[in-house]
């Protein structure tokens, strides 16, 4: 079992006497510190939102009396939170702007597979309008598009957005701004499809982006989530930050479903069907339909 917390230790005389003492107290565990994840030092950013790392390790982690060590010896500590400050969204915008500008079109022009299915679905239920929450560059708009329906996107990187007028001209709506902010218009969508973002945000955010989608769906409108699964090789690599929660990469925060939580968090938003699907990660595929009022 691993725990993550956080502390206001700043420094490598704190944070090796505080290990010594930790692993004095709870034989067993092991302890490390990751002060380079510091931004205490950054004045606008004071504890917990500025903070560095404590790790532990072991198979009994008794927190609250690692916490209670910690504030005995005069500093002050926490368990990581999925959500410690309110930097989290411009912090998001800025790995995106940031992944848009250096790597460009980094997925090709090539819808994904679940986009292809989603597409011939959508088809078959005679589906019009479509809203992509997290629409990036516009690859997986095309696929609908060229089938007679409409697309409205939203995303966060005005970058992306850009590079989506220039693909797929600019009679494509797409709103600039996070999905934790829906609804960005007054329409009803019959079809709406998220691709590969749901799992990048916190809990929170997750059951926000699932209402407002729901809210957003007309009658009998279906809606179709890629989410990311526990079977991907990358669960339980990186920062533990959360239940079934990691932050790999270089700082992207990733939530790892299974079915439990896929129904745990869709069964209120009219889940209908759960399917496996292999994109560059296993993900699940998740089928909502809003039943008549
Ligand atoms: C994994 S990418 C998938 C992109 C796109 N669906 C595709 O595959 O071509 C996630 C996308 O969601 C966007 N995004 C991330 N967080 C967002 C948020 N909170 N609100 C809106 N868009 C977001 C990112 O900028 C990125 O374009």
């Amino acid at each position: 079992m691993i725990q993550i917390f956080i502390s206001d230790i700043e420094n490598g005389i704190q944070a090796d006497g505080t290990v010594k003492e930790l692993e004095s107290t709870f034989p067993g565990v092991k302890f490390n510190f990751d002060l380079n994840d510091s931004s205490l030092n950054d004045s606008s950013s004071p504890f917990p939102c500025g903070h560095t790392i404590l790790r532990a390790e072991g198979t009994a982690i008794n927190a609250e009396a690692i916490i209670s060590t910690l504030n005995k010896a005069g500093f002050r500590c926490a368990i990581l939170e999925d959500k410690v400050c309110s930097k989290t969204a411009d912090t998001m915008e800025e790995f995106w702007e940031t992944s848009f500008i250096e790597k460009q079109e980094m997925w090709g022009f090539e819808p994904s597979r679940s986009a292809v299915l989603t597409n011939g679905f959508f088809v078959g239920k005679g589906v019009k309008n479509v809203l992509i929450p997290g629409i990036g560059y516009g690859r997986n708009a095309r696929v609908f598009r060229d089938n007679g329906m409409a697309v409205t996107g939203i995303e966060l990187s005005k970058t992306a957005i850009e590079m989506a007028r220039k693909h797929y001209g600019t009679d494509m709506a797409i709103h600039h701004g996070s999905v934790v902010d829906m609804p960005f218009d007054n329409y009803r969508y019959d079809g709406i499809f998220c691709y590969a973002l749901i799992h990048l945000l916190d809990a929170e955010e997750r059951k926000k982006l699932i209402m407002a989608c729901y809210y957003q769906l007309s009658d009998n409108g279906y809606m179709v989530f890629t989410a990311l699964s526990k079977e991907a090789h990358t669960y339980g690599k990186g920062k533990h930050i959360g239940k079934d929660r990691y932050e790999l990469f270089g700082g992207v925060k990733m939530f790892f479903y299974d079915r439990e939580s896929v129904h745990a968090e869709f069964d209120g938003a009219g889940l209908v069907e759960i399917t496996e699907i292999k994109e560059n990660f296993p993900f699940f595929l998740v089928k909502c339909r809003k039943a008549m009022a």
